[in-house]
């Protein structure tokens, strides 16, 4: 029997890497395409994707008119669709759309198109974002999306988007989008024991995203501001149930306070200037200062004492604006270089490690 089929939304510049995660997970990829990596079923959800979506209807994109949306949608849920149950208390649902291209109508009069059809055939009260309006937290959520080829409606299989970690209670201004810094931690190739930095780790979004994903290495999170340290603490200890796997106050590897590897993996954070960073790590990831929201006057300096903490062999995986790209020019190999879009902006991730001369 064929699986059904899910929309896993990505953030534009890792659609490749969630179809490598879902092919990795044993499911089969059906295409690719700007946002978006339709595949054959949902095992384990990728950690890299935005969000998921099971598949009730489709039907060939209905084009830029108005009037062909309407039937476009008759066409994709001709009946009442098999959905196993409806989250969201009372029936509430919204619908959000994604529409490609150009049209003569816009993403509320789709999503009002939608959410009425869904309504007259299962029930339930639709909440139309029309006009700003901010639909009931308890809810189930349908995405229609019109990719220029296909119109397909979905719903949302989980109560929260897929990005909204749980772990994550604080965050800082800048804070990484939790889905790139999984990407971060796969692109950084973490391996058991690796003592790994982040020298900017505000509150401590990208270590526990690496740790999620490779639990047998030490991690060790710094920040300048006490708060940061304290949101990553606190999110850490959320993420891990409360358990702390590494004593505080132990040596860090190469000296300094901190941790040492005393008591196996784990992460852990202090509250230190990155340019004054002592250690000796196999892995740099880091989100420095954009100088958008956080200054970025301390980073050229920190970036030089990468060269000096890492062990011969180390990586480093960082995301910085594009004019901050030549921060990692002399004295370091460029091995991968990936441009995302978040948030409408569109910052780069760069692999690199140092070279010999
Ligand atoms: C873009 S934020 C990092 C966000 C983090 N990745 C997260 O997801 O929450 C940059 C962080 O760098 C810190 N910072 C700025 N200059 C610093 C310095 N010289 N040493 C250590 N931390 C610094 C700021 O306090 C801020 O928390």
């Amino acid at each position: 029997m064929r699986s059904a089929l899910v929309l896993v939304r990505a953030v534009a510049g890792l659609e490749w890497m969630v179809a490598e995660e879902v092919t990795a997970a044993g499911h089969r990829v059906v295409e690719v395409s700007k946002r978006q990596v339709v595949a054959e079923g949902l095992g384990r959800p990728p950690r890299v994707a935005d969000d998921v979506f099971v598949v009730y209807g489709t039907a060939p994109d209905p084009g830029r008119s108005r009037a062909s949306v309407m039937a476009g949608v008759r066409a994709a849920l001709p009946s009442a669709p098999d959905v196993p149950c409806a989250p969201g208390s009372g029936g509430a649902f919204a619908v959000s759309a994604s529409v490609v291209g150009v049209r003569n109508f816009n993403r509320y009069d789709v999503e009002d198109v939608v959410g009425e059809r869904i309504a007259r055939l299962i029930g339930g009260t639709y909440h139309s974002r029309r006009h700003g309006v901010v639909p009931p937290e308890d809810r189930a959520e349908w995405r229609v999306v019109l990719d220029g080829k296909t119109l397909w409606i979905a719903l949302r299989p989980y109560a929260e988007p897929l990005h909204r970690r749980p772990y994550r209670q604080h965050t800082v201004p800048g804070s990484l989008h939790p889905p790139v810094a999984a990407a971060m931690a796969r692109l950084a190739d973490l391996a058991p024991n690796h003592h790994v930095l982040d020298p900017f780790c505000g509150a401590g979004t990208l270590l526990l995203e690496a740790h999620h994903l490779q639990p047998g290495a030490y991690y060790l999170g710094i920040d300048r501001d006490p708060a940061a340290t304290a949101a990553a603490h606190s999110n850490w200890t959320a993420a891990s149930g409360g358990v702390e796997r590494w004593a505080a106050g132990t040596q860090r590897r190469g000296g300094g306070v901190g941790a040492g590897g005393a008591r196996g993996a784990g992460v852990v954070w202090g509250t230190e200037d990155a340019r004054g960073v002592e250690g000796v790590f196999e892995r740099v990831v880091s989100n420095p200062p954009w100088g958008v929201r956080v200054g970025a006057g301390g980073v050229p300096s920190a970036v030089r004492r990468w060269r000096r903490v890492l062990q011969p062999g180390g990586l480093v995986v960082v995301i910085v604006m594009p004019e901050q790209v030549r921060l990692l020019g002399r004295g370091w190999r460029v091995l991968g270089r990936y441009g995302v879009a978040v948030r409408g902006r569109h910052p780069v991730i760069l692999v690199a490690e140092p070279s010999r001369s």
